[in-house]
């Protein structure tokens, strides 16, 4: 029998008396208006069809379904609604198996809890991030979830928005099974189900758990969400779920939906959404001619370089840990398999996946051993010469075709590629610590960079399954030059009158996990301080220049790791030190600077506006493509909180009032 259509994204196929129910709408088989209003119509004939038992409903590709269309957020509301295809699902009168083949996410996995089983390929995951997008799940998640796995697990989940695979939601009670062949097992249990009392979510009671049980899941979730009101909202629906009958739940998960999605909050949470997948495409750049990258070495195995193997290898790369002799050579290895070893307690990782990695890694303090790389990343002390050095001889030693990878953070990649013969085959890859963690990756592309270089990193970062982000040559590229704007903003409201406690309690009131000079104490004083004693000799001395980090610092103050910076931590607890405020006074007093009071949102907008005054000009000096480039890597960088969209999404919104 030949496929039937019933709208462009939706085809159905009689098999063994079951319809299979297609939905094909590229790239991630998001329901969209034609989906919905396709879906409505195979069951409206499956109802007729005698032939048909039930139905099985599957997606073509890798992706089950990714959720609402987000792109058709905002714009007039077209039929069938979502909660009515998915009402209909769970009062149809034949079976309907949901056959798992990928990701069900969000509104995906709304339609796969209102179907009368589940069924999990060995790729599916399923997972309600909408709170991850500023809004509540608006089509029955909250309620049927904890039908199904409880209240405890519903809290975790929709609150956090974390997805889990296959085995987990077998486990939790949210599939009925993993199968190889999903919609083989699916349509079996269709004709198992068949002519029985259909198993339908929304009638099962949610499992009575204790308050108190109830109560430490949703603190554990609260206390991450960071000034983000979807979670609180999400958790409170889930807890209705126990209290109110489907209808009146529903009615009110609908409401919560509507309104969250017309926030700010989840504007901003869209805005980084698409701004993350705009990040690290680039105009006319043919990803076609990417070379494939799978033997990766990296030169100096310290926490940067230990940290990027690991990433290396967990990705399925072959990886060649370069040090300088037998003994670091082997120190490098521990390192690694101690990084591993954390990725295991933390269960980012197996156990067998760490033996494979360790299989497919190579120490050595031989350089010849490069020729065998792909790509070789430096990751070595950030001092001109010592890359230099190090490029110009990796440029004899490495393939023809190899390319160069720089990890410098604020030296010219541009003066390292000229170290060597071939400068087009050299790019920047600047990693944030720890490498092995954090998403973000600054791609350089330098003056010189060829275009395939360039699409190689590019898919190489892709395939750590890290976020590139592409920028032009600068000291400190987009995220340290913002940075450094904003701590100069910081240290001159420090000298007019504002302290390190309040500057810091109004980026942690703003949604920063820690304020800037916690952060300077947590990273040590002393590499900025090199800096500044190395830039002295050039400095404009006109131009305004703190003097406090410096007298902090030639006291012995060099942050977190030693007890003093900013702050004083005994007990590692962080704590006001008189001794930082007598510091202060006298910088104010040297210069006849007479304090005055900052409200945390004047601190808030004087911050706001020193980096978005720095991103308009790392814009107009085309360092950086787009705003939205900018967001993405202060928000994945930086801790700037990614529910206001990052700095420049925030200034848009708000029009010269980002704290608003
Ligand atoms: N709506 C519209 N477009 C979407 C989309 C969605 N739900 N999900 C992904 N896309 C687009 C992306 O923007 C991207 O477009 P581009 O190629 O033009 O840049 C393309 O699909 C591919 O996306 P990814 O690059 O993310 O592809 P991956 O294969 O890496 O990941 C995915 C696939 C896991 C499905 C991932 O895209 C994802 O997490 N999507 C969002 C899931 C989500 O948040 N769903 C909830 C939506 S809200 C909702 O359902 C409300 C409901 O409760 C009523």
């Amino acid at each position: 029998m030949a496929d039937i259509p019933f709208s462009k994204s939706i085809s159905a196929r009689l098999r063994d008396g079951v319809f299979v129910v297609v939905i094909d709408n590229p790239p991630v088989n998001a329901l969209s208006a034609d989906v919905r209003s396709g879906l409505m119509a195979a069951l409206d004939h499956t109802a007729s069809l005698d032939a048909a038992t039930g139905i099985v409903l599957t997606g073509a590709g890798s992706t089950f379904i990714g959720g609402a269309d987000i792109k058709e957020f905002g714009k007039p509301p077209v039929e069938p609604m979502l909660p009515d295809v998915i009402e209909r699902i769970e009062t149809f009168e034949k079976p309907v198996v949901a056959a798992v083949n990928g990701a069900a996410l969000g509104g995906g996995c709304e339609v796969a809890l209102a179907c009368h089983g589940r069924i999990a390929g060995e790729k599916a995951s399923f997972g309600l991030p909408e709170v991850k997008l500023g809004i509540v799940p608006g089509a029955g998640g909250t309620q049927r979830l904890p039908r199904l796995v409880g209240l405890v697990a519903a809290i975790e989940l929709v609150g956090t928005g974390r997805p889990v695979k296959a085995a987990e939601a077998v486990t939790l009670g949210l599939a009925d099974g993993v199968a190889t062949a999903p919609v083989g097992a699916a349509i079996a249990l269709v004709h198992e189900a068949s002519g029985k009392p259909l198993r339908r979510t929304g009638m099962i009671g949610v499992p009575s758990t204790d308050p108190t049980t109830v109560s430490a899941a949703e603190a554990k979730v609260l206390a991450r969400a960071r000034g983000q009101s979807a979670p609180a909202e999400a958790i409170r629906l889930v807890k209705a779920a126990g209290e109110l009958d489907l209808r009146r739940g529903l009615a009110a998960e609908r409401a919560t939906f509507l309104r969250l999605r017309d926030s700010s909050e989840s504007a901003a949470l869209r805005h980084v959404f698409f701004a993350e997948r705009a990040a690290g495409k680039v105009e006319g750049l043919d990803k076609a001619s990417s070379r494939r990258i799978e033997t990766v070495a990296v030169v100096g195995t310290g926490l940067m370089g230990s940290g990027i193997a690991v990433a290396a290898l967990t990705s399925g790369h072959s990886v060649i840990a370069l040090e300088q002799s037998p003994e670091a050579a082997a120190g490098g290895r521990a390192r690694i398999a101690e990084t591993l070893d954390k990725s295991v307690r933390s269960a980012r990782f197996t156990a067998d996946g760490r033996a494979e990695c360790l299989a497919r890694l190579q120490t050595t303090a031989e350089a010849e051993e490069l020729v065998k790389a792909d790509l070789v990343i430096e990751a070595v002390f950030d001092d001109l010469t010592v890359k230099t050095d190090l490029f110009r001889k990796l440029d004899g030693i490495v393939r023809a075709d190899a390319i160069l990878a720089t990890n410098t953070s604020y030296l010219n990649p541009d003066a390292i590629a000229a170290a060597t013969a071939d400068p087009s085959r050299v790019v920047g890859l600047h990693f944030f610590s720890p490498a092995n963690v954090m998403r973000l990756v600054e791609v350089v592309d330098c003056v010189k960079t060829a275009p395939e270089v360039l699409a190689s990193a590019l898919a190489f970062v892709k395939r750590l399954g890290k976020l590139p982000v592409v920028c032009g040559v600068t000291e400190g590229f987009i995220g340290n030059r913002i940075f450094s704007a904003y701590r100069r903003e910081a240290e001159f409201m420090l000298e007019d009158g504002a302290l390190p406690q309040e500057i810091d309690a109004a980026l942690e009131a703003y949604g920063f996990p820690m304020g800037i000079f916690a952060v300077n104490d947590m990273a040590g004083l002393e590499i900025a301080w090199a800096r500044r004693k190395r830039q002295a000799a050039t400095r404009d001395p006109a131009a305004r220049y703190v003097e406090i980090a410096d007298r902090l610092c030639e006291a012995g103050r060099l942050g977190h790791k030693i007890g003093r910076g900013w702050y004083a931590y005994p007990d590692g607890k962080r704590t006001i030190d008189p001794e930082v405020t007598a510091v202060i006074e006298a910088a104010r007093a040297a210069k006849n600077i007479a304090p005055r009071i900052f409200t945390p949102a004047e601190i808030m907008s004087r911050l706001l506006k020193a980096m978005v005054d720095e991103g308009t000009a790392l814009l107009t000096d085309g360092i950086a493509a787009r705003p939205g480039d900018i967001d993405v890597v202060m928000i994945n960088g930086y801790g700037f909180p990614a529910h206001r969209g990052g700095p420049m999404f925030a200034a848009e919104q708000n029009k010269g009032e980002p704290h608003a």
